[in-house]
């Protein structure tokens, strides 16, 4: 089955060569590399055979995409053509790594967004890792609440908001959450892009649900998070939220 999965451009013909550099991090699927040219931008490329591995573990009703319905890469820039991404532009930056597209590497496609930096310009640190060492603070609890007003607001789709996909990015006050992974739905049936109604659904419902694991990442953890996802329970748009936007 085909999805529109956006057609690779490339910025150039230039391979930008990553052999030999070392990711600064890497989750399940990317590695994430300064990008050598511009010190402020990353380059994310698959692991190898990553795609191939994805595709033959999904359950059948998936078998019939495509292997590039896989590509998390691909996916997350078919993420950012969202119109509510295009929508926020100018403001988005502040709480979304901003995409410039691809790039060539001798490790395969690469995907350029910003690289979140902290004050000493290293990579900034993931909110979970923030969580273990300082757990919910006032400082973490602000950035939650200004990041969960950005979503109210822009109505920009994301998956489930998983604290390693989010960094704690240096502000003039204190600090921001940036997510650098995790934009999009991961749904067949993608109401939330074609009505405001379930995209604003949608989005409370990421907001409800980050609150609900963040209460699990700061507690004591003798359950674990699949027993106590289970009771979880969307509570609904608040009306007088549905009422303003
Ligand atoms: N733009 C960025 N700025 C700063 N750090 C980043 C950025 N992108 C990724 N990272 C770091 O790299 C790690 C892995 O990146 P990313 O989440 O994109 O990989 P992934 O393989 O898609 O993850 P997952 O395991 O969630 O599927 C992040 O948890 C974060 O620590
Ligand atoms: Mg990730």
């Amino acid at each position: 089955m085909r999805l529109d999965l956006a057609v690779i451009q490339y910025e150039s013909d230039h391979v930008v060569d990553l052999a030999g550099a070392v990711p600064f991090a890497s989750g399940d699927n990317r590695l994430c590399f300064r990008h050598p040219g511009y010190a402020d931008r990353c380059i994310k490329v698959l692991r190898n055979g990553r795609t191939k591995q994805l595709h033959a573990a999904s359950p059948l009703y998936k078998k019939i995409m495509r292997e590039t319905y896989f590509d998390d890469n691909r996916r997350e820039y078919s993420a950012y053509q969202q119109p509510a991404v295009a929508r926020s532009e100018g403001t988005y930056a502040r709480h979304l790594a901003r995409c410039y597209g691809w790039t060539k590497t001798s490790l395969g496609d690469g995907l350029v967004t910003d690289l979140i930096t902290d004050a000493d310009n290293q990579p900034a640190q993931t909110f979970e890792t923030y969580l273990l060492q300082h757990g919910l603070d006032a400082m973490a609890q602000d950035a939650v609440a200004e990041f969960s007003c950005f979503l109210r607001s822009s109505l920009i789709l994301t998956k489930n908001l998983m604290p390693h996909n989010l960094v704690l990015a240096p502000n003039d006050l204190g600090h921001r959450l940036v997510l650098i992974d995790g934009l999009g739905l991961s749904t067949l049936l993608p109401l939330a892009k074609y009505s405001r109604y379930f995209a604003q659904r949608h989005v409370e419902k990421r907001v409800q649900w980050f609150n609900f694991r963040l209460e699990w990442e700061v507690g004591d953890r003798t359950v674990s998070w699949r027993d106590t996802e289970a009771n979880f329970r969307f509570v609904g748009v608040p009306s007088h939220a549905a009422g303003e936007r």
